[in-house]
């Protein structure tokens, strides 16, 4: 079922390739991971070789179980692709009605809309994909107004305020997307 999907272009920034991770992507998650900003928002930093070949492994069998479902979003530039996202789409279970996504934009790569479409490009997948999904969450702490941007901007409409849960010491908002939402009019090109 691994599968590679497209997010359109936009004025400013080319089309988003998003495919599963592959072990020769080390070098690049390595390099993504030295922001501070990104390692204060993610559960599991990445720091050392091993830790990064760790997390590669790990999401590849994720895909293998059929839960956890990450992909490198990667720039079609003319010199070849450039790892620029990440996007997951955790808690999915056999005919369950709800499931969850996530995702961090390369600090190099911020303010150009790449985690909107690749956020909308993976709820669409999501939805064609799972039978019986009927909502996406989308959770962040109430202090990161940029990822509450990515929730609008991809559709996922704000739910209700959830209280701090480890390791993120603040409030969240949990953002919600459904299988009828506003996601279908948003991008093109199908899952392959
Ligand atoms: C949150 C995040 C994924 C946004 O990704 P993105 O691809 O830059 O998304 P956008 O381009 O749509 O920008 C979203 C908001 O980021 C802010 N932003 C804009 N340019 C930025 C820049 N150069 N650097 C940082 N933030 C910027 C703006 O508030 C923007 O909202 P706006 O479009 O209304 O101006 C990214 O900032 C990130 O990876 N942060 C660290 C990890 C993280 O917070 N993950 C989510 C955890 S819930």
């Amino acid at each position: 079922m691994r599968t590679e999907l497209r997010a359109v272009d936009t004025s400013s920034a080319p089309d988003l390739v998003l495919r599963p991770w592959r072990a020769d992507d080390l070098d690049a998650l390595i390099e993504v991971y030295r922001d501070p900003v990104l390692q204060r928002w993610t559960r599991h930093p990445v720091t050392t070789a091993d830790q990064g070949r760790q997390w590669l492994k790990q999401t590849q069998q994720d895909w293998d179980d059929g839960r956890r479902f990450s992909f490198a979003v990667l720039e079609d530039v003319a010199d070849g692709p450039r790892l620029v996202a990440n996007v997951v789409l955790k808690g999915v279970t056999p005919g369950g009605p709800a499931a969850e996504v996530g995702y961090w934009t390369a600090a190099w790569a911020r303010g150009r809309g790449v985690a909107p479409r690749a956020v909308t490009a993976l709820s669409r997948w999501a939805f064609a994909q799972f039978t019986g999904l009927e909502r996406l969450d989308l959770l962040h702490q109430v202090d990161n107004p940029a990822s509450c941007r990515v929730a609008e901007k991809s559709g996922y409409l704000f739910q209700e305020v959830l209280p701090a849960y480890p390791p993120f010491p603040r409030d969240g908002h949990r953002h919600a997307l459904t299988a009828s939402g506003p996601v279908a009019a948003t991008v093109s090109g199908d899952a392959r």
